[in-house]
């Protein structure tokens, strides 16, 4: 068998978390590939809404697999939260999660450098979620990390405090406040003692023994392809690679082993932290999109910033990843403007471009609008893509032609119920 790929187009909190327990039932393994405690994913069913940041949208379904792939950085105090969560309504996290032994770990202190880096960039700051994730890849890169293997050697309290006296030495430099990190420590050391208790694997191997014997495997991407460090709009990126080739790296799985891509993107856009978004709006309409599609993170809290979409960045994504399945979310959001309008085009250093360029952070992108007549209905309470309003359906075609991928799945509401599937070979 071929792992499916699902992963955010834009700039993250597309729905992934909704949409991969939408299809749970059609795979056996669900793992995430890369990412961290920065994502929240939300998944929403009889009538509860759960938040998720490190473990897989498929927990909720049972007989199911979840892994946390190589690709991932692990924060053992929000982990150990997360599940605690997960436990009030009756998961067996001990049954249906397993670990890499490869994933690294996030310490106290790498948050605490994250805070400090961004103190320290002042205006230029990133908007990071403060969660530890660029200081962690970057130990991981530079050959300092921690994995959750070392959690199983003898020397492993040794191993942390070497690093963390590394990173000390760095924050007294930075003058950082370290008052807290006693209590800190204290919490992260319950919760090494609780990873000691969930299956580690090797779990490249595992995915790889999984796919040969003939199971279905889904990577569960988390932020999206405008974060990837290679391909986003940096330095206001993610510190890993966001796009599909992250999942291979992220899980040890070949290239030649993927199967389908889902791309997931909103029928609009948002951004939440600092940098580059051409299309977003300043005005009353922004406001609104904001409003009625609860536009607040799901990890953070903090306000994301609203703007149409934007069919150069998407077609950026839409090549990076090798899409083959395109998934429309938050359609029911755009149900009452009069006016819909999407950017086709940039005018970027005194040309009209139709593609994602180098640098919007420093040139500019001046987003080119194509305007759409609106719909009034209400898209929840449609049951077949036949009943769509007409306006609606030439958004859908109009994308479908730009982007040349079909859009097989509409999302239009957060519960798992809200949800269109117009070609329904993708459940099976
Ligand atoms: P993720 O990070 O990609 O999993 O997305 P988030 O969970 O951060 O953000 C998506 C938000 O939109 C969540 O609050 C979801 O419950 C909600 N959501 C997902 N799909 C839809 C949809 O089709 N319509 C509406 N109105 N909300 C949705
Ligand atoms: P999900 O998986 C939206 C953004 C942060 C910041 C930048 C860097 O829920 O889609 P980091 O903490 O990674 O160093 O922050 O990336 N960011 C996200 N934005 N959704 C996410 O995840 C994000 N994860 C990180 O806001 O701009
Ligand atoms: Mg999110």
């Amino acid at each position: 068998m071929k792992a499916d790929v699902l992963l955010g187009l834009q700039w993250g909190d597309e729905g992934k978390g909704k949409v991969v327990d939408v299809l749970t039932p059609k795979y056996d393994i669900i793992a995430r590939f890369q990412g961290g405690p920065n994502a929240g994913h939300t998944l929403e069913f009889e009538g509860i809404k759960h938040v998720l940041h490190t473990i897989p949208s498929g927990i909720f379904r049972s007989n199911k697999q979840n892994v946390v792939g190589n690709g991932v950085v692990i924060d053992p105090i929000i982990f150990k939260k997360e599940i605690d969560a997960l436990q009030v309504h009756q998961v067996d996290v001990h049954a249906a999660l397993k670990l890499s032994r490869k994933a690294h770990l996030i310490l106290p202190t790498h948050r605490m450098l994250d805070a400090a880096s961004e103190q320290a960039k002042g205006t230029k700051k990133i908007g990071s979620t403060l969660k530890g994730i660029g200081p962690t890849y970057m130990d991981k890169t530079g050959r300092n990390g921690l994995r959750i293997g070392d959690t199983e050697n003898d020397n492993f309290k040794t191993l942390y405090e070497q690093l963390r006296n590394k990173h000390y030495e760095m924050l007294k430099k930075m003058e950082f406040d370290t008052s807290e990190l006693p209590k800190m420590e204290k919490e992260w050391f319950n919760g090494i003692d609780f990873i000691k208790t969930i299956q580690l694997i090797d779990s490249e191997h595992y995915i790889n023994n999984s796919l040969n014997a003939g199971q279905r495997v889904l990577a569960e991407g988390a932020q999206g392809s405008m974060l990837d460090i290679d391909f986003g709009s940096y330095p206001y990126v993610t510190s890993s690679n966001t796009i599909c080739a992250g999942s291979c790296t992220g899980l040890g799985v070949p290239p030649s082993k993927i199967g389908d891509v889902f791309g997931i993107f909103k029928a609009y856009c948002t951004r939440v932290g600092s940098g580059p978004f051409p299309t977003e709006l300043f005005n009353d309409t922004g406001k609104e999109i904001a409003k009625i599609g609860n536009e607040f993170g799901a990890t953070t809290g903090r306000p994301r910033r609203c703007g149409w979409l934007d069919i150069p960045a998407l077609k950026y994504a839409v090549m990076l990843n090798g899409v083959t399945h395109l998934i429309m979310t938050k359609a029911d959001v755009l149900s009452g403007f009069k006016e819909i309008q999407v950017c086709t085009h940039y005018k970027y250093r005194g040309e009209v471009i139709d593609f994602f360029p180098y640098d919007i952070q420093n040139f500019g992108a001046e987003p080119i609008f194509k305007k759409f007549k609106g719909w009034g209905e209400d898209l929840r309470t449609l049951k077949s893509y036949e009943d769509f309003p007409e306006s609606f359906k030439i958004y859908v075609s109009f994308l479908e032609k730009e982007l040349g991928v079909p859009i097989t799945m509409i999302s239009t509401g957060p519960d798992r119920k809200d949800t269109l599937v117009r070609d329904e070979a993708i459940l099976n």
